[in-house]
């Protein structure tokens, strides 16, 4: 069960958590169209709290809107400040923040352009998303029988709500052959990314990941690891990768913001590398959790105190 809290902000006013519901004829749960995002404050070791890269985060929900045609009715600067209140009127110190933008009740039909949109603001308190042994020691993960969307069939680069469907579908068959994690191909048969995270190999001591003409999201945290190893003079590189090149990998690891960074011991029934977390992963996940809530201050630009 989520970790419920006292308020969520919904159309410019807190209400009380179970307060917080939408008219069944509500257009995005019908058909899907909808904007979202996730992000995460720390409680860094200053004893602040800090959410990580608000700014990029908040951009993506608002670029997500522009592809969907959705008229936001809030600025990229209120929806930052109402980020920052949602985490001080509940009083937490470090959680996970879900803006959404959706489209309302009025008129069925798939055309609606009159029905209101509305925008909420949720925090709740998620601790690591596929567990702590995952972070430690990296979790098994199964190429899954879902492909990711075709680039002309969706629009990969927004976090639209009904996409979800794709990757719920592969996490579903993931867990329930008895594995942690889906990683999804795209229609071309090329490695795309998990069902929630950006996807990384290193092999003889390079990283790779897919370039963003791949059919992936562009992941902040990606973004934020491509740039911390880069400053750790790795050698990090965007290109199409192969399944094959998966299971010959010597790492493997997943990153993404609930994720943040998961090592992968195990892709197919095959082990990556010595079945343990590699180096060089260890290295990046120790560097971006001291950057987002230890004591590395070497990008202040990506925090904002809350
Ligand atoms: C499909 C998918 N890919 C990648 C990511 C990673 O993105 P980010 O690092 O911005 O959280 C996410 C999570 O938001 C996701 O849902």
């Amino acid at each position: 069960m989520v970790d419920k809290q006292k308020k969520i902000w919904i159309d410019g006013e807190f209400i009380d958590w179970d307060e917080a519901k939408v008219h069944v004829l509500t257009h995005s749960l019908h058909y899907g169209l909808a904007a979202f995002d996730g992000m995460r404050a720390y409680q860094r070791s200053d004893g602040g709290t800090y959410v990580f890269r608000l700014g990029a985060h908040i951009e993506r929900l608002l670029d997500t809107c522009k592809m969907c045609m959705i008229q936001p009715k809030f600025t990229r600067e209120q929806l930052e400040q109402v980020c920052l209140e949602t985490l001080r009127v509940n009083g937490m110190s470090d959680g996970y923040l879900r803006p959404m933008v959706f489209i309302g009740e009025g008129a069925m039909g798939i055309y609606v352009p009159q029905n209101p949109v509305h925008t909420a603001i949720i925090a709740w308190r998620w601790g690591a998303y596929l567990g702590d042994e995952a972070l430690k020691n990296g979790i098994r993960a199964k190429i899954g029988s879902f492909a990711r969307h075709h680039i002309n069939v969706s629009l990969s680069k927004a976090k639209m709500n009904g996409q979800y469907t794709n990757s719920v579908l592969a996490k579903r068959e993931a867990k329930l052959g008895g594995y942690d994690e889906a990683i999804m191909l795209d229609a071309n048969g090329y490695v795309s990314e998990g069902s929630g995270e950006n996807i990384f190999i290193v092999r003889r001591g390079v990283i790779y990941t897919p370039d963003l003409s791949c059919s992936i999201l562009e992941g902040v945290t990606r973004d934020t690891v491509i740039t911390l190893a880069r400053e750790m003079g790795m050698t990090v590189v965007e290109t199409r990768l192969t399944r094959d090149q998966l299971w010959l990998a010597d790492e493997v690891f997943l990153t993404g913001t609930a994720a943040e960074i998961t090592p992968v011991r195990e892709v197919d029934n095959r082990a990556i590398g010595q079945g343990t977390v590699g180096p060089l992963t260890k290295q990046i996940q120790t560097r971006f959790f001291d950057v987002v809530r230890g004591s590395d201050a070497s990008h202040p630009e990506w925090l904002t105190r809350v």
